[in-house]
């Protein structure tokens, strides 16, 4: 049957950023006839076996419990399951000494939904027929904002400085205050802090500074902690969240072992929670209950702040050390290879300067090579400057590989770039 679409029927149609890819992938490995590949685009956390075995026995105790059929039979409030929020609230306030009440929350399904519903309520068009950018201002970004405005053309992507530590092969991307825009044509501001695809931490330096450039256009300011602490403290080095004034801060449980339950919220001034509450309610009621019932156990008890701790940021800040330690051995010291500065996230960002063939190319010599990995250039959403050739020198390596095969990729990648340099 064929169907019309509308536009943004035909615009949230489109696979934008790494969703255009997987396909791709998926489509290598299932036709693999039995070629195995060092898989490093993975985008899916690891099921960490501690934190495997505290969900399991935290769902065995509410599947126990009188709240049960209440949590799973019936609606709730929209802006999300009371006991959650209040343990939210709790745990927020004594932890960064806040004075955050349930008008400063929403709890949404997942937070690539509440970034839909911020774009799209913060950005777009006026009435008076005004565009306002969603902008974000270190790019390379969260792949994932590339699709979540319902006019492809609000989105802005600004380009950051590159600090190189040249005899390290490392590098580091920098806020470039003189040349971002943030003006009356701003609706909002999107930051991931740890940054999907960089590991990078933006500094409390740039964070203020864009925190008064938002609060002096009266725009909210979106920080993207889905790898900051306390869960999943997924921040390798020391960082200090921003609350209060335009300030949302965004949290996900994807990374503390609950992406099947889509639970997320956002801590904010009511006046931006209120348009947020009654966007998603329109599209969804609320976020489903199940989840948010079993975070606030773990999370009241003080077990998933611990988990986190002493389970998931050290499974993965051992990876990336592997993956350094790889790099080092295994990228020839020839290459202008730099590896980005691994301050948290789950993944490793390569940059490689002056590489002879696009990243996509590389992609796909990686490929024969029974390498997958992600080309960088699926990450700058909204960049304007399609000539900027550092886009299409990247590529992301997921952290999620165990140590030998990391060092079996790297191997395998320094073989392919000599040859490509060469
Ligand atoms: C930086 C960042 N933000 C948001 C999301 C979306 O996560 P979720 O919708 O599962 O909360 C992801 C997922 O990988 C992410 O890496």
């Amino acid at each position: 049957m064929e169907v019309k679409t509308s536009k943004f029927g035909q615009r949230m149609s489109e696979l934008t950023g790494v969703r255009a890819i997987m396909k791709d992938i998926i489509e290598t490995l299932k036709s693999a006839e039995g070629k195995s590949f060092l898989n490093f685009s993975a985008g899916n956390p690891v099921v960490i076996p501690q934190v495997d075995e505290l969900w399991r026995k935290i769902t065995t105790e509410l599947v126990n419990s009188k709240d049960f059929s209440n949590v799973v039979g019936r609606y709730g409030a929209s802006k999300g399951y009371e006991p959650f929020i209040e343990a939210v609230l709790k745990d927020y306030n004594n932890r960064f000494n806040l004075n955050l009440t349930e008008k400063n929350i929403l709890v949404s399904p997942g937070s690539q939904m509440l970034y839909f519903v911020a774009a799209n309520t913060f950005g777009g068009y006026t009435s008076e027929g005004e565009i306002r950018h969603l902008t974000l201002p270190i790019t390379p970004e969260y792949t994932g904002y590339g699709g979540v405005s319902l006019h492809k053309e609000c989105i802005k992507g600004f380009k950051p400085l590159i600090e190189i530590f040249e005899k390290d092969h490392e590098f580091k991307y920098r806020l470039d205050r003189d040349n971002l825009t943030i003006d009356k044509n701003t609706g909002c501001i999107f930051t991931s802090r740890p940054c999907n695809p960089t590991g990078n931490i933006m500094s409390l330096e740039e964070v203020n500074f864009l925190v008064e450039k938002a609060s002096a256009n009266s725009i909210p300011i979106f920080f993207d902690s889905a790898y900051a602490a306390p869960y999943p403290a997924l921040n390798f080095t020391e960082m200090l969240p921003v609350f209060g004034g335009n300030v949302a801060h965004c949290v996900t449980l994807s990374k503390a072992g609950l992406p099947g339950e889509r639970v997320g919220f956002v801590l904010a001034d009511e006046n931006i929670i209120k348009p947020l509450e009654a966007f998603q309610t329109n599209a969804c009621l609320h976020s489903s209950r199940m989840g948010q019932a079993m975070a606030t156990l773990a999370i009241n008890s003080g077990e998933l702040q611990e988990i986190c701790l002493t389970a998931v940021k050290p499974f993965y800040m051992e990876r990336m050390i592997a993956m350094q330690e790889a790099a080092k051995k295994f990228l020839p010291n020839t290459i202008p290879w730099f590896l980005h500065r691994g301050e948290g996230s789950i993944f490793a960002w390569i940059w490689l300067r002056d590489l002879p063939i696009s990243d996509w190319d590389l992609y796909n010599k990686l490929k024969e090579h029974q390498v997958i990995v992600v080309p960088g250039s699926t990450f700058f959403p909204g960049i304007q400057d399609k000539s900027w050739k550092h886009q299409y020198e990247c590529i992301r390596l997921s952290l999620t590989v165990d140590k030998p095969e990391i060092d079996q990729g790297i191997k395998i990648i320094g073989k392919v770039l000599s040859e490509c340099y060469s």
